[in-house]
């Protein structure tokens, strides 16, 4: 599966995510959602030796996919199993102070989605997991058949935008447990009415996969952080691919050009052209923004 999976990987505007970035040959760069490594790859092949290339990622599948890529590019680079937002733990460790670039892809990678037995897709039946870190303890399921149906309601309609959740939540409720991607997806499939219902199963399935992995507290956690980190003339690179993300960096980004310390090159975020729209469908809900280190 992991070879396939590798293959079938496209990095997201990844042309854009270079020519911001403006990788300095000597420089040091933090991928912070390394995943199978297309853009740490990219990046590292325009370091020269003396420049070095920080990797983080939870899910030590693709790090070990991201390290082989890497291997064959060059040696001069850390892959570490660690949350973005815990980053300056990695730097202290490598004894760095700050870099030149710091890059975010957020959500989840087509290895993760294209697993036969994770549960992140509404279109394969699995166990319902949706752990980015396999070795962290709550999953899907164990979410789904605790919270309360006024719980389960605002998950699906803060963090999927789903109108129908308080229907979804009420036939959750009455046939739990739920433990498989089938159970939910006939439960979706009863409260919905035909017509547009694999948009209302995305949705279902990634706001419980952002609950699952904590998506938006990590990266508040990080947007408090990551200036510091980053040296004058350097830039911060954040693709997301929701809207709540989205408006957290943005939100962010003003602020901290309102304080002078950073000076945003992306007025509107920059999105996939049609033509990789067409060939990369994850690149379809792509936002961009960047930023330069005052
Ligand atoms: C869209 S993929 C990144 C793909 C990567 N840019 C590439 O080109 O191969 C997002 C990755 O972020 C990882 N991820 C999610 N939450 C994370 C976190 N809090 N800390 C580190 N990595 C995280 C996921 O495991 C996944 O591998």
């Amino acid at each position: 599966m992991a070879p396939q999976a590798t293959l079938k990987h496209i990095p997201v505007l990844s042309n854009e995510v270079l020519s911001f970035l403006e990788i300095k040959p000597a420089g040091k760069y933090l991928d912070g959602t390394c995943g199978l490594g297309g853009h740490s790859e990219q990046i590292l092949s325009k370091l020269s030796p003396n420049g070095f290339l920080i990797g983080t990622d939870i899910d030590n599948e693709a790090i070990d996919i991201a390290k082989t890529k890497l291997k064959k590019v060059g040696d001069n680079f850390h892959i570490e199993k660690c949350s973005y937002s815990q980053f300056p733990d990695v730097l202290n460790k490598l004894n760095i102070d700050k870099v030149d670039g710091i890059l975010l892809d957020l959500g989840l990678s087509s290895l993760q989605l294209d697993s036969k037995d994770r549960g992140f897709s509404f279109m394969r039946n699995a166990s319902l997991d949706m752990r980015f870190d396999l070795d962290s303890k709550i999953k899907a399921n164990d979410i789904i058949n605790r919270l309360s149906e006024v719980e389960l309601a605002d998950i699906m309609y803060h963090f999927g935008e789903e109108r129908m959740s308080r229907k979804i939540s009420k036939n959750i409720i009455k046939n739990r447990p739920i433990n498989m991607v089938s159970e939910l997806v006939e439960i979706i499939r009863i409260s919905t009415p035909p017509n547009k219902r694999n948009k209302t199963m995305s949705r279902v399935f990634q706001s419980f996969r952002i609950v699952v992995n904590n998506e938006i507290d990590n990266l508040k956690k990080f947007l408090k952080k990551y200036i510091s980190y980053i040296k004058v003339g350097g830039k911060i690179v954040i693709i997301s691919f929701h809207s709540i993300e989205d408006r957290l960096v943005k939100h962010s980004f003003k602020s901290s050009s309102n304080k002078g310390v950073l000076k945003i090159l992306t007025k509107k975020p920059i999105m996939a052209s049609e033509e990789e729209k067409n060939f990369n469908k994850r690149s379809r809900s792509a936002k961009l923004r960047c930023a330069i280190k005052l």
